[in-house]
């Protein structure tokens, strides 16, 4: 690794930075600190280089749309999360998450098919049951009852396995290995395990949807399969990719959005009353931007010299995006600390923003919609059954969230 130190590297704050437990929704205040000073600022991360920390919402979104700003992990400079990333970057296929330009675009093409508005749209009816025999079971069942363990995971594990197209007979296998890198005291042994079985379920299933296609996002990989495009592995690597990406993420937002929820009991009346799809969909866009669950910042690399308020990014330099404290910003929404459904959110930044923002954004925000609206209207006595303190936050996780969440009614 050649990155050059900055002069000033002994004296600029560490990164990542973690959230203050006494404040468990707002970013971390070092960030907000330095975005009151300026929008981008330098950090040290591991390994002493002092990579760009981009805070403003209007210059990560001017970056996030800059095509001289490059998500290739390979590049000299790219600020690796961690020794590991570092040291097994030639050994990860590439992917939509680590190309620019066409080679991203083949691939995005690839994914996006299952999560167009229009396909989403008409998985509603999909969700809206999941949701309903989730909280049936739920009222059904003892109190206190773990609305991660018993919502917040199973409605979008069952949905991205519909959409994938995994026959109803194995949900149970998947989602058993789905999980198991999930848990909080897995071994990385375990977490092994479970990525391999996961792989080489998906293997068989392109197999055997290249033969016998149907209406789902697997049947669309083997597509490509068949057409010569990718192999067989590709194909699963895809498939898993989606698979991770589509239910931890989704899963962290609604555990946590029911805290924010029943923290704020006003804006859940206000929800809960509502008949408005507008509204709804708005209230979802603000608990994303308040809560803005991504924190390890989404790593880019400079190509060549930029200018951006009043400073120079150097071409080789590494970028890191963070999103809580660029949706936390009072310049883009006044006093960011309230959460408050009625101020428009549109903005936010909660799933990225330019050629890499989220391909399951529509998919997520359906299933947010629906979850958090039925969960008030079906359990409106619903209550925190610990003291909030004791909540456990995931400090230490790439999706900010919670471990659990018992509630009683
Ligand atoms: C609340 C839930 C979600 C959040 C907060 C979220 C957040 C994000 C963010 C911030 C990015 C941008 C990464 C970047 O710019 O480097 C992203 C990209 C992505 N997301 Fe999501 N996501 C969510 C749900 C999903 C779902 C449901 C899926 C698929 C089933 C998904 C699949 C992807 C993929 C494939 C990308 C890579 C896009 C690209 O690089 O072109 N995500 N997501």
């Amino acid at each position: 690794m050649t990155e050059t130190l900055a002069p000033e590297a002994v004296s600029v704050p560490e990164y990542p930075m973690e959230r203050s437990p006494r404040c468990p929704f707002a970013p971390p205040q070092r960030m907000l600190d330095m975005n009151e000073v300026k929008p981008l600022s330098r950090v040290r991360i591991w390994n002493g280089t002092t990579p760009w920390l981009i805070t403003g919402h209007e210059a990560a979104r001017t970056l996030f749309a800059d095509s001289r700003v490059s998500v290739d992990d390979r590049r000299e400079g790219f600020p690796h999360w961690n020794e590991h990333m570092l040291s097994t970057v030639y050994k990860r296929p590439r992917s939509v998450f680590t190309s620019d330009a066409e080679e991203h675009t083949r691939f995005r093409r690839m994914l996006s098919k299952p999560f167009t508005f229009r396909r989403v749209e008409a998985l509603r009816p999909v969700i809206q049951d999941v949701t309903n025999e989730c909280i049936d079971a739920i009222l059904a069942g003892p109190q206190p009852a773990d609305m991660v363990a018993k919502l917040a995971l199973p409605v979008p594990t069952r949905v991205i396995s519909d959409m994938l197209g995994v026959p109803y007979e194995d949900h149970e296998f998947f989602q058993h290995h789905a999980n198991v890198g999930l848990a909080r005291y897995a071994s990385a042994e375990d977490g092994q395990k479970g990525a391999m079985s996961l792989h080489q379920y998906l293997i068989d299933l392109v197999k055997k949807k290249m033969e016998a296609p149907a209406e789902d996002a697997v049947s669309d990989l083997a597509e490509r399969v068949n057409a010569g495009e990718i192999s067989v592995k590709e194909a699963a690597q895809l498939g898993t990719g989606l698979l991770i990406a589509g239910h931890e993420t989704t899963a962290n937002m609604i555990g946590i959005g029911i805290l924010a929820l029943l923290e704020n009991p006003e804006q859940a009346a206000a929800l809960r009353d509502s008949d408005d799809p507008k509204f709804i969909a708005n209230a979802v866009e603000e608990l994303m931007r308040y809560l803005s669950i991504i924190q390890n910042g989404q790593r880019r690399v400079a190509t060549e010299d930029i200018e951006i308020a009043g400073e120079t990014i150097r071409a080789g330099e590494g970028i890191i995006i963070d999103l809580a404290p660029a949706n936390w910003d009072a310049a883009a929404y006044p006093e960011p600390e309230k959460l408050d459904l009625r101020r428009d959110a549109g903005g936010q930044l909660g799933f990225g923003y330019g050629r890499h923002q989220c391909v399951g954004q529509q998919l997520a925000r359906a299933e947010l919609q629906i979850v958090f609206h039925t969960l008030l209207r079906r359990i409106p006595t619903m209550r925190l059954a610990i003291p909030f303190d004791d909540v456990p936050f995931k400090h230490d996780r790439l999706a900010y969230g919670v471990y659990e969440l018992p509630v009683s009614w």
